[in-house]
């Protein structure tokens, strides 16, 4: 097991937690359009799983519960002529469409620094805005996989840990669930060196959607975001030694340059694949098809970052004719959460 990402910064993020930052309530908008169509979700289990992540991090009244610190960055985005032939979906057509970028820590303490093992996953929130007023969103991360299939799992995983770096510790709801689920264990394990920008990391939507065609032929891909310009990723040693607020820095240094470009794909489902479990990643060598150049222009200025921030609701159930969910459960699951967690952190 990875001790350094599971006990020292699990201890240290569970310590941080108790500090509050301070609260500005912001009204926020609808999480997502696919949810507004429903009601609020009801499921305990929703709630339970924001339980565990709170009592992981604490509260930080106005800050999403994970992935708490983040910058948005405004671009554009132009679609290839190959994501009009995978989908139907408006803002894959070809016309350049404004888009919104949330790059964040995977922490949901703030003052997690960017090089802390806790940062990493890194997160991108992509919101793509329609001439209409319409939107879609992509939600991804920095790491191929998922520790587990189900948001059931996600819960006892979570409590295991909880249980784990409690003072007194606990390891054997932890242990116990490691043994039956090694794609867990292969989470921790897998090494998630800190990137030297969020402008050079590999970012995967890990959860399958549905792409249709006009025609009505559906296939099953997920997303996957890449750089233009790869660069390595830094050793544990340099990513300890850089400054708190370097991922936020850098992208601000690096577009004040000129813009930076990130390749949209999707990947396909080949034969055989488990599309219904995110924890699985798919072979490489899969058929992927390029949606299209995210053109990245300027980082929000400094001033309406805060307020921008907490009335963004982002969400992987966000979408627009053309593209659904999959069997996949983890799809709607997340929408479902994300709404609530929105509703939570609003709340002083
Ligand atoms: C059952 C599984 C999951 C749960 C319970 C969960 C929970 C959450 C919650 C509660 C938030 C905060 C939402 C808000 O306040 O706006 C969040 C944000 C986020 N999650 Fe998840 N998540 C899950 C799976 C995933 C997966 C599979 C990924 C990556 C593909 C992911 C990536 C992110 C990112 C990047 C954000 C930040 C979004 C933003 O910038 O607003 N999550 N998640």
């Amino acid at each position: 097991m990875n001790r350094l990402w599971l006990h020292r910064s699990m201890a240290g993020v569970l310590l941080a937690g108790t500090l509050s930052a301070p609260a500005a309530f912001a009204a926020t908008e609808n999480p997502s359009t696919a949810a507004s169509k429903h009601a609020m979700s009801q499921d305990p289990l929703h709630d339970a799983l924001l339980d565990a992540l709170y009592a992981t991090f604490g509260h930080h009244p106005g800050f999403r519960v994970t992935h708490a610190k983040g910058v948005l960055v405004r671009g554009t985005f132009t679609a290839s002529h190959a994501a009009a032939a995978l989908t139907r979906a408006a803002h894959l057509q070809g016309s350049v469409v404004p888009v919104l970028l949330r790059f964040s820590n995977f922490s949901g303490v703030p003052a997690t620094a960017d090089g802390d093992p806790m940062a990493s996953p890194h997160g991108l929130a992509l919101r793509f805005t329609l001439p209409d007023g319409a939107s879609t969103d992509i939600v991804a991360h920095s790491f191929n996989g998922f520790p587990v299939a189900t948001p059931e799992d996600f819960l006892r995983f979570l409590q295991g840990i909880a249980a784990n770096v409690a003072v007194p510790s606990d390891p054997l709801p932890l242990q116990a669930f490691l043994a039956d689920h090694p794609r867990a264990q292969q989470f921790l394990e897998t090494p998630k060196p800190a990137p030297r920008s969020y402008a050079s990391a590999e970012y995967f939507g890990v959860n399958a959607l549905v792409f249709s065609d006009r025609q009505g032929t559906d296939r099953v891909g997920r997303y996957r975001i890449e750089p233009l310009l790869a660069e390595p990723a830094l050793s544990d040693e340099q990513a300890a030694s850089m400054p708190a607020d370097y991922l936020q820095d850098d992208i601000g240094a690096r577009l004040t340059q000129g813009a930076v470009k990130l390749r949209l794909l999707v990947q396909l489902a080949a034969p055989g694949d488990a599309i219904e479990d995110g924890s699985i990643p798919w072979s490489r060598s899969h058929q992927e098809i390029e949606l299209g150049i995210l053109t990245l222009d300027a980082r929000m200025p400094a001033e309406e970052q805060a307020l921008a921030q907490k009335r963004l609701a982002f969400s992987p159930g966000r979408l627009l004719d053309g593209i659904k969910p999959s069997r996949d459960p983890m799809i709607q699951a997340r929408d479902a959460i994300y709404q609530r967690a929105v509703l939570r952190r609003q709340q002083p």
